[in-house]
């Protein structure tokens, strides 16, 4: 049995998280899914970084603590993972005591070591990025070259890590790990970054406290990066469990948005090096999901709520679509109208259209029994064929996260499968007395395939394969299916009666969704309308006082 550690961003709790947040989170669930789906040992974390200047403003205008103010935007994470079916073994919070320790701890082991240092920091602050930016990297009107927003200098006495120390061995690594850096062009990007020389980095702060002490001199919070990058080992027993730590660590994939690639490879190394520990075996920067093509920003006004839409179509529908849209390390692009298409080709007619049909015939020709198979048509052969090679290109796939790669060749089988409907045509072997046999041959192929799919889909859309197989009505526990069991054709048992067939997703009618464009399109052509009117009634109003003032004057 093999282990498999996988990690998310832990997410800043200074406002609720959005589609490209839950974007994240859901490749790293389907990819949990699919390692337990094929026996592993897994341990998936996510979590939110709750530290830093920052959210103690943000708690400061609302008149409350930074912990009151940060616990109730963190139950709006938890919520939102619930109701996505995201199945994290652990939810870690910078705040925890737990992690407390753990940090406090990591700084002593560096200090003695000598490789943390006091000095005195002076430098370009953006608060909203928590951010310290040199001169060179602001955006031409000196502003952060991330947010565009006024940085602010300044200078206090800091601790510092000795990063430089580190540089070579970390090319090195690089160099030598090729699957290290995923995918390449991150890699190309963080050579390039190390190789123009790597300065110490700043690790602690006097200008705020909402953050953990530094052990050694209390007037010091230690600053957010070395806080937030070792949640990843907090939970995995790295204090108090040597055997699971030994067990998780390193972790398998540290999965994060294409940003913070950066620390996660430059920094975060540095830190294990500096504690002896292994480097993790991979840090993959996924793409960024834009909305109708456009960044979302509060200020645009077109930041998509997830629980808006899970609620309106279903937590699987959302989670179909991030992972069959976008291809992993590339940008993609969310738009409703194109989840909706997704919803009815894919979802409606190809996986629920297949099931309805097999078990509306298996109760219609044969009292809702599957009779045991013999003999195998050409046809049967090719089906049968094309399943076991889903079944690979699944696990192939999987392996390497080529998740949109995957469901594409899994609903390859989906589609394979109802056109073999079409191909033995059921209801013309039902009319034959003779075609018995032959008809139970198709029942049961049809009824095993769908027994493959569930387990297929099962980290993409895992509370829809289990309905499917609840409707198939296969004895054991869906939760105890793995990878094995579907290796093999045939774990179908003969004699089994199938569920009842209910309908997996309603189509939406896309005439809605164009009325819906068009009603708003009318309500923004009135209200420009309705502008106008008043600009020009007040423009009226205007000129009839001043013609009244000129007439006053005469
Ligand atoms: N707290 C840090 C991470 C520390 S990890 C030790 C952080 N938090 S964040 O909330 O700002 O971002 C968390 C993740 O969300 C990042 O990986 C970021 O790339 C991702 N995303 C934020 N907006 C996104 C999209 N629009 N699309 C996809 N992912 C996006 O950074």
């Amino acid at each position: 049995m093999r282990n498999f550690y996988i990690t998310t961003p832990i997410y800043y709790p200074s406002a609720k998280l959005h589609i490209g947040h839950a974007y994240c989170t859901t490749i790293a669930d389907s990819v949990a899914r699919y390692h337990r789906l094929a026996g592993d040992d897994v341990f998936f974390l996510t979590g939110s970084d709750e530290h830093g200047q920052k959210i103690q403003q943000k708690a400061e205008e609302q008149g409350v603590t930074p912990l009151e103010y940060v616990d109730g935007i963190v139950a709006g994470f938890q919520n939102l993972w619930k109701k996505l079916n995201i199945s994290n073994n652990d939810f870690i919070r910078t705040s925890e005591k737990r992690h407390e320790k753990v940090v406090q701890e990591i700084f002593n082991r560096i200090y003695e070591k000598g490789d943390i240092y006091k000095g005195s920091y002076k430098g370009l602050y953006c608060t909203p990025c928590e951010s310290y930016w040199t001169e060179l990297q602001l955006d031409e009107n000196g502003c952060c070259p991330d947010c565009h927003r006024p940085v602010q200098e300044v200078a206090e006495e800091a601790y510092f890590f000795k990063i430089s120390k580190y540089s070579d061995r970390l090319l090195q690594y690089i160099e030598e790990n090729p699957d290290f850096i995923q995918p390449v062009s991150r890699r190309n990007e963080m050579i390039n970054f190390i190789k123009q020389g790597l300065e110490d980095l700043c690790i602690s702060r006097t200008s705020f406290d909402w953050g953990i002490p530094v052990p050694i001199d209390s007037k010091h919070v230690i600053y957010v990066w070395f806080d937030a990058l070792t949640n990843y080992l907090t939970p995995i027993g790295f204090l108090d469990d040597k055997e699971k730590f030994e067990k998780f660590w390193p972790a398998n994939i540290h999965l994060v948005g294409k940003e913070i690639v950066r620390f996660h490879t430059i920094i975060w190394p540095c830190i294990l090096m500096a504690l002896d520990l292994p480097l993790p075996k991979q840090v993959y920067g996924h793409g960024w999901l834009v909305v109708d093509g456009t960044k979302m920003s509060k200020s645009l006004g077109n930041v998509v709520d997830p629980i808006a839409l899970i609620d309106k179509y279903g937590e699987d529908t959302i989670r179909y679509f991030l992972l069959r849209e976008i291809n992993l390390g590339q940008d993609g692009n969310f738009s409703e109208l194109a989840l909706v298409q997704r919803i009815n080709s894919d979802l409606a007619n190809d996986l629920g259209n297949l099931l309805h049909r097999t078990l509306s015939m298996v109760k219609k020709y044969q009292d809702g029994v599957i009779v045991a198979p013999e003999g195998r048509s050409e046809i049967d052969e090719s089906l049968i064929n094309d399943a076991m090679e889903a079944v690979k290109s699944f696990e192939d796939g999987m392996e390497k996260m080529e998740i949109s790669n995957v469901i594409k060749a899994v609903w390859g089988f989906i589609s394979r499968a109802n056109k073999y409907i079409d191909e033995t045509a059921p209801w013309a072997l039902a009319k034959d007395e003779t075609k018995k046999q032959e008809l139970a041959n198709v029942m049961y192929n049809l009824t095993e395939s769908l027994r493959i799919i569930s387990a297929l889909v099962s980290p993409f859309i895992p509370a829809t394969a289990e309905k499917v197989w609840k409707q198939l009505n296969i004895e054991g526990e869906f939760a105890n299916v793995r990878l094995s069991d579907i290796k093999a054709w045939g774990g179908t048992p003969a004699g089994m009666t199938v569920g009842t067939p209910e309908q997996l997703f309603p189509r939406i009618e896309l005439e809605d969704k164009k009325s819906d464009k068009e009603a708003a399109k009318k309500a923004a052509a009135e209200a420009k309308a309705a502008k106008k009117a008043k600009r020009e009634a007040q423009k009226a109003m205007e000129a009839a006082k001043r013609a009244a003032a000129e007439a006053n004057k005469e």
